[in-house]
């Protein structure tokens, strides 16, 4: 049979993946294992040695802000220590300089000399402190010797996000400073905050205490994939309370948490959809008065706000708090699936959409949202808001977060409207990272399947806006939707190492971009994540599929491979789960045809962590 031309092409591409590796981990940068890729980096040859007390040198306010973090992170490796004043015997200098042209770039330089961070400004050198920290070894060792280099590096994007959904499933404070600290590892610098939706509200707000009291808390919560039910009638309940929410004292100590490592929070209150949680405190703010409860299941709920007078008093105090809380430029309003049949039916939308002279009840939610962001600009904030929020029609100045694909983004740049690309097929993180389709081996998930090389070749800038309108697009961000996130473990199953992927998006420019160079960068970064003890999802052995079978007398051969360095492969031939009493994988896998043999490979890494498996049917 002939082979298929997509076919032939993803054989070429995995055999140069497989192929290059020696040649490419001669490259410098490559060699050093960095992640989000640096723009230029020279290694000249020669070591500088770390000693176990080092002294930062450390000028002014933003290079004392890097050199109290820099003794924190490395502290974790065994060293103490000491900021000071004097350039004189200091191990890392911590320098800012007009001459460093971008806001978030910065010069590392480590020669005979020591240790030199240069950046314009606090975020520049506090992205050079992370690719300091990746330069060293990931855990103490008695010698820290850092190879010479030269690094020039700036971001691609202003705009490097991360959204988290603290609403279906609730995470504590000490969790969310971990997450921030994900993002800024990888110099990401603006974390999404989703703070309300149907399933709680989770931020206080001192004028309407029942948002804590009711709205926070749902009676209980749907068990499993509900895609699987036919009918509501089908969903079962686990009937335990779930609640939970942030005082403003705690979110004013994320935000300072936050802003410390150049992270910008975006707060995202919803309206006037995805707000039963709202209404269950408030239902006067409903189109049609009744008792209305959190929602204990998912999807998209008919029961939102009316676009009346007590709706815009409530969000306008709401969002009075909510400026006040958050130093950043902008606030998300959501605006996303926001069903009209309630509007529809409602003798206050009809009144006010004669009074505007709307023909279309989507003009309503347009006409709210201006509204909104005349109001937010009045507390000095920006609207960004969900796609959505284009078809009612919105003036130039809001910022459009484009989820449901690239379109909305693209007609909204060449509107003149700033945007962020979210794509859903490219940047949801809460779509499976297994590549058999519904796999019993994986958590419990939203569906879809959202593999590390279509996160990491996603370009947020479209072929086909002009260079000014590409200019709009203010840079790339990835959401996790936390349905089915339950727990901060499976936020970092979920998370990592597909974050790798989306910190090279935002920050390495296409052109330099190249999957087959990213994965052993990548693959140098689970012993980091180890020693941070992140759960990360230990990714199944390559190899073991049509394109890498070669076929000799009667025999499928198989040449298996880890991303994992250190790790084991253990496999099995009988159709059980491989684990650590299962054949160890030596030399390549030699299996015979004709049996319909199930042949199912684990990685199991260092730390004893095992991959879901590689599975191959040997027809
Ligand atoms: C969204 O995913 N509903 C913005």
């Amino acid at each position: 049979m002939p082979v298929s031309l997509p076919t032939r092409l993803a054989s070429l591409v995995a055999a140069s993946l497989l192929a290059s590796l020696p040649a490419l981990a001669q490259q410098p940068a490559q060699r050093l294992g960095l992640i989000p890729l640096p723009r230029e980096v020279s290694t000249p040859a020669g070591t500088y040695s770390l000693p176990q007390k080092i002294s930062i040198y450390a000028p002014g306010k933003d290079a004392q802000n890097v050199a109290g973090l820099l003794k924190e992170m490395l502290a974790p490796l065994g060293k103490t220590v000491t900021v000071t004043n004097s350039a004189a015997g200091a191990q890392i200098k911590l320098l800012t300089a007009s001459t460093v042209p971008s806001a978030e770039g910065y010069r590392l330089v480590v020669d005979k000399a020591g240790v030199q961070l240069t950046a314009a400004s606090g975020p520049g050198l506090f992205y050079a402190s992370q690719t300091l920290l990746q330069l060293l070894p990931p855990r103490p060792s008695a010698s820290s010797s850092l190879p010479y280099v030269r690094i020039a590096d700036e971001p691609s994007f202003q705009w490097r996000g991360l959204h988290l959904d603290v609403s279906r499933h609730f995470f504590s404070v000490d969790f969310v400073k971990k997450y921030i600290d994900f993002l800024a590892s990888y110099k990401l610098n603006t974390f999404h905050w989703h703070l309300t939706d149907d399933q709680g509200w989770r931020i206080e707000i001192k004028k309407y205490p029942k948002l804590t009291q009711i709205s926070s808390v749902r009676k209980e919560t749907l068990i499993g994939a509900q895609q699987t039910f036919k009918k509501p009638s089908d969903f079962k309940y686990d009937g335990q309370p779930y609640g939970g929410f942030y005082t403003q004292d705690q979110i004013r100590d994320v935000v300072a948490y936050a802003k410390r490592r150049y992270v910008t929070i975006v707060p995202e209150i919803e309206m006037p959809g995805h707000s039963v949680s709202v209404l269950a405190a408030y239902p006067e703010l409903a189109c049609k008065p009744s008792t209305y409860t959190p929602w204990t299941m998912w999807g998209v709920n008919e029961d939102i706000v009316c676009p009346t007078e007590p709706t815009f008093r409530f969000f306008e105090d709401v969002l009075t708090e909510v400026a006040a809380l958050f130093p950043g430029k902008y606030v998300h309003i959501g605006g996303d699936e926001a069903p009209k049949t309630r509007w529809k039916e409602s003798a206050a939308v009809q009144e006010i959409m004669k009074r505007e002279g709307f023909t279309d009840v989507e003009q309503v939610q347009g006409w709210f949202n201006r509204r909104i962001e005349k109001f937010l600009a009045t507390k000095g904030k920006k609207l960004i808001g969900w796609d959505e929020i284009l078809e009612g029609g919105i003036d130039a100045s809001a910022t459009v977060m484009s989820w449901r694909g690239e379109k909305a983004g693209i007609e909204a740049a060449k509107h003149g409207n700033d945007v962020v690309m979210s794509p859903a097929g490219y940047l949801y993180i809460d779509a499976g990272q297994n590549p058999v389709p519904h796999s019993p081996n994986e958590p419990l998930h939203i569906s879809g399947y959202l593999p590390l090389d279509k996160i990491y070749n996603y370009n947020p800038l479209p072929a086909e806006l002009t260079p000014a309108q590409q200019k709009h697009i203010l840079g790339p961000q990835a959401n996790l939707w936390t349905e089915y996130v339950e727990t901060p473990n499976k936020v970092e199953y979920m998370l990592f190492p597909r974050l790798l992927a989306v910190s090279e998006v935002a920050w390495t420019p296409a052109a330099r971009k190249s999957y087959p160079e990213f994965v052993p960068r990548m693959s140098q970064h689970f012993a980091r994540l180890d020693a941070k003890k992140v759960n990360y999802r230990v990714p199944e052995p390559l190899g073991l599929d049509s394109v890498n079978m070669v076929k000799q007398g009667g025999k499928a051969v198989f040449t298996l491979r880890s991303l994992v360095p250190g790790a084991q492969i253990r496999y099995t031939l009988d159709g059980l789960m491989p684990d650590e009493t299962t054949t160890l994988y030596t030399k390549p896998l030699s299996v015979p045809t004709g049996q319909q043999l199930l042949v199912r490979a684990v990685t199991i890494a260092p730390n004893g962590r095992k991959s879901p498996p590689a599975e191959f049917i040997v027809k």
